[in-house]
């Protein structure tokens, strides 16, 4: 093998942990994306591994092959569903495929991970909320940027009481996507932006607000969006109140040309009564005032470059979907049936009547209750 570096000086080493003895088996659906948490898993878990990869495209099971040939490779779902050793599935298939797919995994006696957005219409929202009830299967939505260290350290911060009781949380994701039509057509028709890019902020918004019960929201559609002749907006803007009264604010754009160095492409500010705080992402500051206002900015790009992006120049994710994995195989493991942990089905279920009452919203110029679109999906408001 050609001596390629392993590690980037600087920064924190990736030291592959040992393996739990109840180490769960992962069999990841999509090998785009999911090739990534293939990677984490086999480099950064220790209570999650993965034991199989399925993908239409040869291609895709050729380059996840060259890296981990030992593991089970298939182009049929039902296959990888067969296997016993596939304890949780993974999937990170088309948006509009993870509500068969977390069906069809739940029908198969199978935990699943779903990456956002869990679905993305109301069919599929109620069908996954039915079989996941009469299953009893569980299900970690992989809310990515929960898991970056910068939000993670924001939400440390916040469970010790550093920015008291928080009264508004303004979030946004923008970040131009000719690249991702270009790579997956899909994406401009068979979706929208609100679950596929809106989905990262509003659930940061859901984190911290808790349930919200109205929404308005608008958009537009942007010269990118128009060239690649968007289905959807991919502009938009959501106002949203919490039930116990609060307000938060989300914002997107999937055509803009980008400006770091001013606003990084996912923010969540924090304005709390005792403080404010800030995390970003792509790069990894987490910026927050102290008890006398200092204000100070905590950098872990150097030292998380390598776990996060695996040292890839814009690698992406890698670091994020290892925390989420390990944190749900370690629920799984500990084996409370009661135990709370997040998102979960329940939550993705509601996030989800979130982005969809911010689409009814703008579709139909007016305010949407969240309430409303609970109650078709078959949740308790
Ligand atoms: N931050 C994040 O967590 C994050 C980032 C990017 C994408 N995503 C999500 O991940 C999902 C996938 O995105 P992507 O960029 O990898 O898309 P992609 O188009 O690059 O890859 C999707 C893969 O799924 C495969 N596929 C489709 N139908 C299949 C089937 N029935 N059986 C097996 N394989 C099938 C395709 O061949 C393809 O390789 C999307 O839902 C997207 O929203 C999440």
């Amino acid at each position: 093998m050609a001596n390629f570096m392993k590690h980037i000086p600087g920064s924190n080493p990736i030291e592959t942990p040992t393996r739990h003895a109840a180490s769960k088996g992962v069999g990841v659906l999509g090998l785009h994306e999911g090739r990534t948490l293939l990677l984490a898993l086999q480099t950064r878990c220790s209570k999650a591994h993965a034991v199989a990869g399925c993908d239409l495209s040869a291609e895709k099971i050729g380059a996840a092959r060259g890296e981990y040939p030992e593991l089970f490779y298939t182009s049929d779902y039902a296959a990888l569903l067969a296997r016993d050793d596939v304890e949780i599935v993974a999937i990170y298939t088309p948006d509009a495929l993870h509500g068969e797919h977390i069906v069809q995994a739940f029908e198969a006696g199978k935990d699943v991970i779903c990456t956002k957005p869990m679905v993305n219409s109301l069919a599929d929202a109620r069908l996954v909320w039915e079989t996941g009830l009469r299953t009893g299967r569980r299900l970690l939505v992989g809310q990515s940027t929960r898991f970056f260290e910068p939000f993670r350290r924001q939400r440390r911060a916040f469970e010790a009481g550093e920015v008291g009781a928080v009264e508004m949380v303004d979030a946004h994701y923008v970040h131009r996507m000719d690249w991702y039509y270009e790579k997956s057509a899909w994406a401009a028709r068979e979706t929208d932006w609100i679950f596929l890019g809106l989905s990262h902020p509003l659930d940061l918004l859901r984190w911290y607000l808790g349930p919200i019960a109205e929404v308005s929201a608008f958009g537009q559609t942007s010269a990118l969006g128009r060239k690649y002749e968007l289905a959807h907006p991919d502009i938009y803007v959501v106002n949203v109140v919490a039930a116990d009264g609060r307000v938060g604010r989300a914002f997107g754009h999937y055509g803009a040309h980008e400006l770091p160095r001013a606003r990084n492409c996912i923010e969540l500010m924090l304005y709390g009564d005792q403080g404010t705080s800030q995390a970003q992402y792509h790069d990894m500051r987490y910026v927050h005032t102290t008890a006398d206002g200092t204000e100070v900015v905590e950098d872990h790009l150097y030292a998380g470059r390598h776990y996060y992006f695996n040292s890839e120049v814009h690698g992406m994710h890698y670091g994020e979907f290892a925390n989420y994995a390990e944190y749900f195989a370690g629920v799984l493991i500990a084996g409370d049936d009661d135990a709370e942990y997040s998102p979960n089905l329940r939550e993705g279920i509601e996030t989800f009547c979130l982005m969809e009452a911010a689409r009814l919203s703008v579709a139909e110029k007016r305010m949407v209750a969240v309430g409303e679109l609970m109650s078709v999906v078959g949740l308790e408001v």
